[in-house]
């Protein structure tokens, strides 16, 4: 099993709850967080640049993003990975980011079920 750990900008979370829907995953984890990858939260518009123009240096800036947690079979991973990237990729940055992690086991608390049979 993996943990496909999913950060991305939050007016894509309807179609991701579909896609994870559609695969028909057990569950799914969701948190509205605050982040930032490689600019450190900077953009195009409000960047570097333009705080630099302003006469300061920019600090690290964090802009909201959702992060989906889903613990799936292992032969669903791709599939999630090709269909997250279909629907989030608009090519500027802050798209988003994938994380997959290994899952040791699964508890289903009410039954004692482990395993993928928690799922
Ligand atoms: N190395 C990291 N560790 C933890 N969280 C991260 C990391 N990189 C990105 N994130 C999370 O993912 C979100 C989206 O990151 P983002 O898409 O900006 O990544 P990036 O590497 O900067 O790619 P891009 O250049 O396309 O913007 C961030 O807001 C942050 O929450
Ligand atoms: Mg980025």
């Amino acid at each position: 099993m993996k943990e496909i750990i999913i950060l991305i900008r939050p007016e894509k979370l309807e179609d991701i709850k579909k896609i994870l829907d559609d695969i028909n995953c057990g569950g799914m984890t969701l948190s509205t967080v605050m982040g930032c990858g490689t600019q450190k939260g900077t953009t195009m518009e409000d960047g570097d640049v333009v705080n630099e123009l302003k006469g300061f240096k920019t600090s690290i800036n964090l802009l909201p993003k959702v992060r989906v947690e889903v613990v799936v079979e292992d032969h669903k991973v791709e599939t999630i990975i090709d269909k997250v990237r279909e629907t989030c990729v608009t090519g500027h940055v802050g798209d988003g980011k994938i994380f997959i992690r290994n899952i040791e086991d699964v508890i289903r608390i009410r039954t004692g079920e482990r395993g993928i049979k928690a799922l």
